[in-house]
This record gives C-alpha cells, sequence and structure tokens, in this order.
C-alpha cells in the first residue's frame, strides 16, 4: 500500500515535470521568434554594426599596444642583463675566426639562465665579453652588453673595475689556474675583499672570509685560510673560488662550467651550494654548461649555442618538454646522469664537429642534421617564436620555410 503511494506520487512528479519542460520548450519556440526578428533587424542595420565592428578592432588594437608597452616597462624594469647582437671574432693567422655571431639574451634579477653548448659553440668567449675580458686577437665586430642600462663595452678602465667583483663576478672555468699557489686562501681571500672595500682592516677582511668560506660548505675554515691551493682537492678549490666570487656580494655570478673537472657527488654539492646562495642573495647568475642534468636542477632560463649562434631559447621547461629545434633535441640524448660512474662527459653530438675556420653555409648544423632541407645549406634561418619567451632558429619551424613542420607532432620530414 505504502509502496503504491510512493509510486503514485513519483508519477505525479513526472507529470509535473513533463509539463514544466512543455512549458520551457514553448519558451524556447518564443525566443527563437525573438533572435529571427533581432536578426532581421540586424540586417537592416550591418552598416551600423560594421562601423561598431570597426570601433572594437581599434580598441583591441589600442588594448594590445597598451599591454605590450606594459610588457615592455615590466622587462625593462627586472632585466639586470641584456646582450643583444653581439659579434666576436678572432684575428688570427689562418682567417678570420667567428666565434659568436649575433646572440641575443637577457637574464633578469634574481634569475638563472643557462648557457649550454657544444665545446667550442661560443660560451666562455661571449661571457669574457660581458665583462669586457676580451683581449686581441679577439674583436668585438659589433653589439652591445647592457647591464643595468650602462653599456659595458663602452665604459671606461675605472668603471669596469668597479663594476667586475663589486656587481659582476665570474668563476673561471679552471679553478685550479685561478687560485694563486705561492699565497695562502688567506691571504688571497683577504687582498680580494679589501680590492674592493679599501676602508676595510685585515681582521674585518679575515672575519669575513671566514664567514664566507663556512657558507659554502668549508670545514675548520680557520685552518683553510692558512692553507695553500695544491693542499686542498679539486672541490675545495672550487668552493673557495665561490666564496671569492661571492664577497662582493655581486647582483650577477657568471659561472663558467664551475663543476666539469669534478666528481659527479661534488659536482652536486656545488650545484646544491650555488642553488642556496642564488636564493639567499636572490643573485642573477649565467650558468655555462655542457650538462642538461644541472640545467634543470639550477636554471630559470636557457639558451642552447651552437657554432657561436643560440639556436633556441627559453624557459627550462620549454626546453625539456617542448624542445622544437633538432639540435636541442640531439643534445636532450647526451644528458649525463647523476649517478653516472664516469665524470661529467662533453656533449657530443654525432658527426664531424664544425671547423670554426670554416663554417658551413646556411644553418650551422646542417651537416649534422637528420631534417636538413636545400635552404638549410643555403641561408641562416630566421628566429621564429614559438611562444612567449621560446624561440628557435630552424627552417622547419619558420613560417617562410620550403616545408614548415611542427616537429614535437612527430611529422618527420626528409628534405
Ligand atoms: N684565444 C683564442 N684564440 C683563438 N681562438 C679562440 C680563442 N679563444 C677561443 N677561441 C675560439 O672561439 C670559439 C669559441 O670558444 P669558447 O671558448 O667560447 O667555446 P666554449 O663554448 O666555451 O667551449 P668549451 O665548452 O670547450 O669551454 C672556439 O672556436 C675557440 O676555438
Ligand atoms: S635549419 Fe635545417 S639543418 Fe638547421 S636545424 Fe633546422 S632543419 Fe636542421
Ligand atoms: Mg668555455
Amino acid at each position: 500500500m505504502e509502496e503504491n503511494k510512493n509510486i503514485e506520487s513519483l508519477l505525479q512528479r513526472d507529470e509535473q515535470s513533463s509539463k514544466n519542460i512543455d512549458s520551457l520548450l514553448q519558451g524556447d519556440e518564443q525566443g527563437s521568434k525573438d533572435i529571427e526578428s533581432l536578426l532581421q533587424g540586424d540586417e537592416l542595420s550591418s552598416k551600423d554594426i560594421e562601423s561598431l565592428l570597426q570601433d572594437v578592432e581599434r580598441d583591441c588594437k589600442a588594448i594590445e599596444t597598451l599591454h605590450q608597452s606594459s610588457v615592455k616597462k615590466v622587462k625593462d624594469m627586472s632585466t639586470l642583463l641584456q646582450v643583444d647582437d653581439l659579434n666576436i671574432s678572432f684575428a688570427l693567422q689562418q682567417g678570420k675566426l667567428c666565434a659568436v655571431n649575433g646572440i641575443s639574451y637577457y637574464v633578469r634579477k634574481g634569475e638563472v639562465m643557462g648557457l649550454v653548448g657544444e665545446s667550442g659553440s661560443g660560451k666562455s668567449v661571449s661571457s669574457l665579453a660581458v665583462l669586457s675580458l676580451l683581449r686581441p686577437p679577439a674583436v668585438v665586430s659589433s653589439g652591445s652588453v647592457t647591464f643595468e642600462g650602462r653599456d659595458i663595452l663602452k665604459l671606461k678602465k675605472k668603471e669596469l673595475l668597479s663594476l667586475r667583483g663589486n656587481e659582476i663576478s665570474m668563476i673561471f672555468q679552471n679553478p685550479a689556474s685561478c687560485l694563486d699557489p705561492v699565497f695562502t686562501i688567506g691571504r688571497q681571500m683577504i687582498e680580494a675583499v679589501r680590492a674592493h672595500n679599501k676602508h676595510y682592516s685585515k681582521s674585518h677582511a679575515k672575519e669575513l672570509s671566514i664567514n664566507m668560506l663556512r657558507e659554502v660548505m668549508i670545514r675548520d675554515p680557520e685552518r683553510v685560510m692558512k692553507q695553500y691551493s695544491f693542499e686542498l682537492s679539486g672541490g675545495m678549490c672550487q668552493r673557495i673560488l665561490i666564496a671569492m666570487a661571492l664577497l662582493s656580494d655581486p647582483k650577477l655570478l657568471i659561472a663558467d662550467e664551475p663543476t666539469t673537472a669534478l666528481d659527479v657527488t661534488t659536482q652536486s654539492q656545488i650545484v646544491q651550494i650555488l642553488k642556496k646562495m642564488q636564493q639567499q642573495r636572490k643573485m642573477a647568475i649565467v650558468y655555462i654548461t655542457h650538462n642538461l642534468g644541472i640545467v634543470a636542477e639550477l636554471c630559470d632560463r636557457v639558451s642552447i649555442m651552437c657554432g657561436g649562434y643560440i639556436l633556441e631559447q627559453g624557459s627550462t621547461e620549454d626546453l625539456f618538454y617542448r624542445a622544437e629545434h633538432p639540435y636541442t633535441k640531439m643534445l636532450h640524448k647526451t644528458i649525463p646522469r647523476m649517478d653516472s660512474p664516469q665524470k661529467e662527459p662533453f656533449l657530443t653530438i654525432e658527426g664531424t664537429p664544425l671547423n670554426p675556420l670554416d663554417p658551413p653555409d646556411g644553418c650551422v648544423f646542417h651537416p649534422r642534421c637528420p631534417h636538413c632541407m636545400d635552404i638549410c645549406r643555403r641561408e641562416f634561418p630566421p628566429k621564429t617564436i614559438l611562444s612567449l619567451g621560446h624561440s628557435a632558429c630552424c627552417w622547419l619551424l619558420s613560417p617562410h620555410g620550403s616545408n614548415p613542420v611542427s616537429i614535437n607532432g612527430g611529422v618527420s620530414y626528409s628534405g
């Protein structure tokens, strides 16, 4: 009995719902009639609509311009280092060697930019130019290096000396040759502190040096201050160089392959120290390396270099998950594992590495590229913007190429 009543009430509710649906449909019918009549009205005033659309388009353009100028303003405010169209060559007896070909990149305050590429790709030479440290036969033939609005390549000697070490520090590629074996570590550190802060007493400089050694995880820094570089391991020397580079609390640190000569455990410790120091001090770093594993660990953005050109640039995520350039994709295959038993290997890509005195025409990577097309042998590819902050120079990606395709989508090309 109870069950029957429930069924009856359910049926009544169903009937009510059907009525509601009916009335809704009738409403819809009315709505359609309204829309139809509106459309007829629209047809009559199509000229008005056209002019309205033009107004909207104009407004959109104005908003876009405003947006672009605000993006530029924000970028200008946060950019610390800007390298623009930098060209560097060596005037050698055998001929002109073009080491850096029109590279451009920027580093924002507090970010880590990785400069990655095979041996001889121009990483060190371009970074030495940032500190205006190149000497003949090197020639900066064109381009600019701007640090906080100042063109470094045009600074006077005195201004450069104050910039180096105070605002920009560099850890050079070969740690052993950077420490003088004739003087104790303490003497070299104290001198480094007082070179930039002449009014500091020796005891204050010593105290600062000891504290800094402690920050880079050197045990018993008082004892290390009395030692000579030849008494210390490669990892210890590298930590001391990091400590010396950071003594002046620079805004930018250029670290040129600071872990290459070290075993993987020490490499990993050094990377962790740099990461900690960078985060604590909100310091920007240009980190030069062959090792994409370290890039993943440390860098916010990456520029991939080959034969003096930057072939792809983007955020670390772009370069790892959305790499488009064939060279970057081949570099991925060379990623050394942190738990690999050997020392860090150099990036090696199959094929003959390029001869810098006789570079190929067109795309610098064409002799080794599996996707090479005719146009690649003739012309260097223009830069294609792939997404905000992500770009690459490859004819496969260029809308001006003979057959643009997305190679990320797995489309292979034989041309
Ligand atoms: N003093 C020099 N005289 C002549 N050529 C040079 C000199 N220094 C560098 N080069 C050339 O400039 C090019 C770029 O060299 P660079 O040292 O910048 O390469 P790199 O990318 O730092 O390589 P690595 O990873 O081996 O350190 C290379 O072809 C190199 O042979
Ligand atoms: S431009 Fe051509 S040769 Fe160069 S990377 Fe792209 S496909 Fe390869
Ligand atoms: Mg180098």
